[in-house]
C-alpha cells in the first residue's frame, strides 16, 4: 500500500462529508434517520436520494391510519406503525430512511434498538439549517407547523446535538443548507449475503488489466469463450472476481467491461477492491491523486466512454452497488479483497469495508511512510474459509482457513485462481511485468533467477 492509498482510506472511509459532490455509500440494510426540526428539508432530502419504498415517514404513517398527515391524535400507533416497517424492513437487508424529527432521546433510542436487533449500519444526518430559514420554509408551505412549535423544536435539536455524541451511531452528519443539497447518499445495492449460492466457484486473484493473462487461466480452468456470456464453463462453474480488476495494467477498461458483461450473465460475482473504489470515486466527480496506475486507466476508461457512451456510468454503478464482500457457500467460503476478520462475517458497517478494502491497517504508519497493518490471517480463527488478495504474495498457500491468491500478476508475478470447493490453486505466469514502481521482492528475485538461468 502507497502513501496514496493511505489518504484514500481516509476519504473514502471517514465520517466527515466530502465538500465537493460527497457520495456516501451505504451498505445493504443500513437505517438512515433523518434529525431535524420541522421545515428543515428532511422530505425534501430524503426523496432526493431515496426510493418512495426506502423512505419511512411519520407524516405518512398518520396519514395511512388517519388521512391526516398533521393529526397528532394518531402519533403513538403512528410510531408503532412506523417501527414495525424499520424492523420488517431492516430483518429483509432494505436499506431504510426514517423521516421523522427524530429530536427526542426516547425517538432515537427506539430506532437504534431496532437497527441494533437486526446488527444494521446506523447513520444519523442530521439538519443544521438556521431556524429562520426553516421559520420562512414554513410559512411558504401548504401545511405549516407554526413558529411556536418549530421554535420549541429548535432547543430540541441543539440539545440532541450534543446528546447524539454518547449514543450508537456508525456514522454521524451533521449537515449545513449547502452540504443538505450536495451530498449524495446511495443505497448499495449487493449484499454480501450469498450463502445460497452453492457453486461450484473458481476465485480469481487481483487482476490489474492483465487481459491475456486472464484468458490463458480461463482456457487452463476449462472455461470457453462464446458471445454472451463471453466465458462460460461446460460444468456450470462460477467465476468470482475478488477486486482490482483494473490500475497498473495494460487493460483497465477491457477487464472492467468483460467482467461487468460476465455478471450481468450471471456467470460471476464481483466485490471491489481498493483500486476499484479510487476509480469509482474518480467516475463519481471526487477528487483523488492520478498516480501513474490510475492515470493509465482512467484514459482507457473514458476512450472507451467515447466509443460507447455510457460506460463511464455503467461501471461507475457497478462498482457503488457491488457488495463489500461476498459470503458464499452455505457460509463456508467468503471472498474479501483484503480480507475479513471472523466476527465481521455477517456485517457491512464502515470498519468492515475498510478491513475488505484495505486490509487491517491500524492507522499508523511504518518508518517508511506506508500503512501499518496487522496480519489478520495469523489470528484467523473462523470456519469460514477466506479468500483474499491485496498484497502480493510468492505462494497461494493456505494459513488458518485463509488463502491470499495475488501473486503480483501486474508486476510480473502470477495470476492465480482457486477452485472452490477441490481446494486447488491454478497460476499462469504473468506475460510481462506491466508495473515497476513497486515490484514486490520475491517477483524481482524470481526476476533475477529467471535471467540467470538464461545465462547459463
Ligand atoms: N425546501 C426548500 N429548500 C430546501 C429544502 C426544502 O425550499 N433546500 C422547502 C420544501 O419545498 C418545503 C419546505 O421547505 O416546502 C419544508 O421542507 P421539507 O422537506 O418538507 O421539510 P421537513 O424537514 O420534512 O419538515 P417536516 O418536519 O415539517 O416534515
Ligand atoms: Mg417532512
Amino acid at each position: 500500500m502507497t502513501n496514496d492509498d493511505r489518504r484514500d482510506v481516509s476519504d473514502a472511509t471517514s465520517g466527515k462529508t466530502q465538500q465537493e459532490g460527497g457520495v456516501v455509500l451505504l451498505p445493504p440494510g443500513t437505517l438512515v434517520v433523518l434529525c431535524g426540526i420541522s421545515g428543515c428539508g428532511k422530505s425534501t432530502f430524503a426523496a432526493a436520494n431515496f426510493t418512495t419504498t426506502q423512505i419511512v415517514s411519520s407524516d405518512e404513517c398518520r396519514a395511512i391510519l388517519s388521512d391526516d398527515p398533521a393529526d397528532q391524535s394518531v402519533s403513538g400507533r403512528a410510531f408503532e406503525l412506523l417501527h414495525w416497517i424499520t424492523d420488517q424492513r431492516l430483518r429483509r437487508k432494505r436499506t431504510t430512511a426514517v423521516d421523522s424529527t427524530a429530536l427526542s432521546k426516547r425517538a432515537r433510542r427506539d430506532l437504534l434498538k431496532i437497527a441494533h436487533s437486526n446488527q444494521a449500519h446506523i447513520v444519523l444526518i442530521c439538519f443544521d439549517i438556521p431556524l429562520a430559514e426553516c421559520l420562512a420554509r414554513d410559512i411558504a408551505r401548504e401545511r405549516t407547523v407554526g413558529p411556536v412549535v418549530i421554535g420549541r423544536q429548535y432547543k430540541a435539536f441543539t440539545a440532541a446535538l450534543s446528546d447524539i455524541q454518547d449514543e450508537d451511531w456508525d456514522r454521524v452528519f451533521v449537515l449545513s443548507e449547502e452540504e443538505a443539497g450536495k451530498v449524495r447518499f446511495m443505497a448499495q445495492a449487493g449484499s454480501f449475503e450469498l450463502r445460497d449460492l452453492t457453486g461450484p466457484f473458481d476465485v480469481i486473484g487481483d487482476l490489474h488489466g492483465c487481459m491475456s493473462e486472464l484468458r490463458e487461466l480461463l482456457d487452463k480452468l476449462g472455461y470457453r469463450q462464446g458471445s454472451r456470456p463471453a466465458f462460460y464453463h461446460p460444468e456450470g462453474r462460477k467465476l468470482v472476481f475478488l477486486g482490482d480488476l483494473g490500475d497498473r495494467g495494460p487493460d483497465s477498461a477491457e477487464a472492467f467491461a468483460l467482467v461487468m458483461s460476465l455478471v450481468e450473465d450471471r456467470v460471476a460475482l464481483y466485490t471491489p477492491g481498493n483500486h476499484c473504489n479510487k476509480l469509482m470515486r474518480y467516475l463519481q466527480g471526487r477528487h483523488v491523486k492520478q498516480t501513474h496506475g490510475l492515470s493509465m486507466a482512467v484514459e482507457q476508461v473514458e476512450a472507451r466512454d467515447r466509443n460507447k457512451p455510457g460506460f463511464k456510468d455503467r461501471l461507475r454503478r457497478f462498482i457503488e452497488n457491488a457488495p463489500t464482500y461476498l459470503w458464499l457457500d452455505n457460509g463456508l467460503l467468503v471472498v474479501a479483497h483484503a480480507g475479513i476478520k471472523a466476527d465481521m462475517i455477517g456485517k457491512d458497517n464502515s470498519a468492515v469495508q475498510r478491513m475488505c478494502l484495505y486490509g487491517d491497517i491500524t492507522g499508523q504508519t511504518n518508518p517508511d511512510g506506508t500503512p501499518m497493518r496487522l496480519d489478520w490471517a495469523q489470528r484467523y480463527t473462523g470456519t469460514a474459509a477466506i479468500v483474499y488478495g491485496h498484497t502480493p504474495k510468492p505462494d497461494p498457500v493456505w494459513v488458518n482457513n485463509t488463502i491470499n491468491i495475488d501473486q503480483g500478476c501486474v508486476f510480473g508475478g502470477w495470476l492465480s485462481a482457486l477452485r472452490w470447493p477441490e481446494c486447488e490453486t491454478v497460476s499462469v505466469r504473468a506475460h510481462a511485468a506491466y508495473y515497476t514502481e513497486c515490484t514486490p521482492q520475491f517477483i524481482e528475485e524470481a526476476h533475477k533467477s529467471g535471467s540467470e538461468a538464461e545465462n547459463e
